[in-house]
Formats: structure tokens, sequence, C-alpha cells
């Protein structure tokens, strides 16, 4: 017969003390079955006091019962903490945090910069707080010429620059012409986009205080209007789709010379301005009205420091928001909630 010593007990508790520490509580009534119940450990182990010597048997029986107490309490705490503490399928899939995305008007601004790099343009960014220099002056319109007005401008409270003037928050990005002209010291070629932000004094449906343009300005020998119509309908096309086309319109700007307005025609009716036998809703005649453009005026060359006898060019721009919100399917009949920030809005896109 094989004897059981009480070191050998002893030994065997501890063992399965230590096991219960380890064990993972996930059914804490399975861990009472596998340790308290009929058939288990705890009963295995009581088996062994036949096999304890006569004279040590009531210090096991003693060790034992101790055991018992401290495993039945033990026990219950798990359980308790079990109740307690919410159940967790660690199996289940996480739960994915919500990602953020490009604002649509960075998009579009991407977009932009994409289609105008393919042919040669180099993206830059002008001050969107500038000198009226910049703004106005260089670009044919002294102070107090009334074509200033049609830029409804901000002007910023502060001290006036003798040679540039006030502050301004730019109200376009035609700023960027004779910056540029003066980045490249004067000698084109120049193919410019400039994007930015710019400010205006209005705000309703169509129009933010805070909006964006971007600007087109190409100077080299021999440019004319044909390369100013080329790369309008390239833009169109690019944009909006193949088979949308561009018109230019006389029109008048001070820094430029002639001047155009720009339209595109309407994707939905293809230009016709109907759709079967009505009128189209979206653009009413066919075309829609994006911006202006025109050839570079002399004084504005001059002022970026490039002899208008040698070289010509032509300037672009206009809005963002507005090229954007014309495209189909976007339906954002206020342009405001661009802005808002709500991002029930913004998801859509
Ligand atoms: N800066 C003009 C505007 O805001 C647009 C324009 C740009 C016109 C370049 C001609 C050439 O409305």
């Amino acid at each position: 017969m094989v004897s059981v010593s009480l070191e050998d007990l002893k030994a065997k508790i501890h063992q399965l003390e230590q096991q219960l520490q380890e064990d993972q509580v996930l059914d804490p009534q399975k861990l009472q079955t596998q340790y308290l119940g009929k058939r288990g450990l705890f009963n295995t182990l009581s088996k062994a006091i036949k096999h304890v010597s006569p004279q040590d048997k009531r210090v096991a029986g003693q060790l034992l019962n101790a055991f018992k107490t401290s495993l039945q309490t033990r026990l219950q705490q798990l359980s308790d903490q079990h109740q307690s503490t919410p159940w967790v399928d660690l199996t289940a899939p996480g739960i994915q945090p919500p990602a953020g995305h490009l604002h649509p008007i960075s998009q579009a601004i991407e977009e932009i910069s994409r289609i105008f790099a393919k042919i040669g343009f180099t993206r830059v960014r002008y001050p969107e707080v500038d000198w009226d220099y910049y703004a106005f002056e260089s670009l044919n319109m002294p102070p107090n010429h009334p074509a200033r007005d049609e830029w409804e401008t901000f002007f910023v409270e502060g001290p006036v620059n003798k040679q540039y003037g006030k502050i301004v928050l730019t109200p376009h990005t035609s700023n960027g012409q004779v910056r540029e002209m003066e980045r490249l010291k004067g000698k084109p070629p120049i193919r410019m986009i400039n994007i930015a932000r710019c400010y205006r004094r209005q705000q309703d449906v169509t129009h933010t205080q805070m909006f964006h343009q971007f600007e087109g300005l190409v100077v080299d020998k021999g440019i004319n209007i044909q390369h100013l119509k080329g790369t309008l309908d390239y833009f169109a096309q690019e944009f909006y789709g193949p088979g949308t086309k561009s018109r230019i319109r006389p029109f008048h700007f001070q820094f430029t010379e002639p001047s155009f307005e720009v339209d595109f025609s309407c994707h939905i009716c293809h230009g016709t301005g109907q759709i079967g036998q009505r009128r189209c809703a979206f653009c009413k005649s066919g075309w829609h009205e994006v911006g202006g453009a025109g050839m570079v005026h002399p004084n504005v060359l001059k002022a970026g420091g490039i002899d208008s006898n040698q070289y010509t060019g032509f300037a672009f721009g206009w809005g963002v928001e507005r090229t954007y919100t014309l495209r189909e399917g976007l339906n954002i009949d206020d342009i405001r909630l661009l802005y808002s920030g709500d991002v029930r809005f913004l998801e859509q896109f």
C-alpha cells in the first residue's frame, strides 16, 4: 500500500491552490464542479486520507477541512466577481472608430490641382491676408478706382505701408499674379495655378464670406486667346466629364484686356437648356456662369517686371465652391452648408 505523508498532502493542496489562481473564470459554475463536485479535485484529493498513517489522520483531516473552507470561499468570491463584471465576448469583432475624411472642398482643391498639374501648371499659394498693392493696385486698379467696388473687401485696421498701402483679406486669388511674376524675377514661362482662401462681405445661399478661388496664369511668348479657350475646355471636360464645353463672353476687368466671363455647358441638358419639352431646371439656359478670364493687361505685366512687347499671357479665376457644387448629382442648394461643420452633412461626401 502506498502511504501518504502530511508533507505530500500539503504539497498537493498547495498545487491545487495554485491551479485555481491560474484558472480563467469563464464560467464559475464549471469551476465549482471541477473543484467541489462529486468527482471533483477536492474529493479525489480527500481519498488520499486512506493512505495516511493512523497517527497523522487527525491532522490530515483538519488540513483537508481547512482547505475545503478556503476553496468554498474563493469560489464564491470568483462567482460574485464574475456576476458584477459584464460578460465580454472576446472573439466578437471590434467596433470601428469613425474615420474622418477630407472636407469636400479639400477634395475638390486636390482634384483641380491634379487636373492642372497634368498640363504643366505649378500649384502655388500666396498670402490670404495681403497688401492692397497685390490685391488691387498692381492689377491696374489705383487707389480710389471705382472698379474696386466689385470686390466687397474686408480691410484690416492697421498701419498703412507707404509702398503697398493697406492690408486686406484677399477678395480674389488675383493677388497671386504679380507675386508669381516677382517670384520668377520677371522671367517667363509662367504656368501657375494659385488656390487659396478669399473673403468678401456677402453671405447668402450662393456666397460665404470665406471661400476659395483657383487662379490660372500663363505668360510666355505668343500666348493668345486660343490657349485660354483650350485650357478652359480641357478643364471643363476633366472636371465635369467628356462633352462639357466652355464659352467666353465679353466682359470687363481692369487687369485683363480683352476680358471675358466664362460659362460651362450644363451637363444635365448638355447645353441645350431643354430636357424633353421642359426647360432644364438646373441651368435654365444651357450654361452655368462660373468666373472671369482674359488676356493679362500690359500694365500688370509691367508691374511684374515683364516686357509686354515680348510676352503675352492669359489669366482666369473663380470659386472652388461654385465649381464643385455645379457637379451633377450633388444638389447642394445652400453652399453655407459646406461650412456648417455638421458631420451629418459632410459624411455624405
Ligand atoms: N479675379 C477675378 C474675380 O474674382 C476673376 C479673374 C481672374 C478675372 C483672372 C480675370 C482674370 O472675380
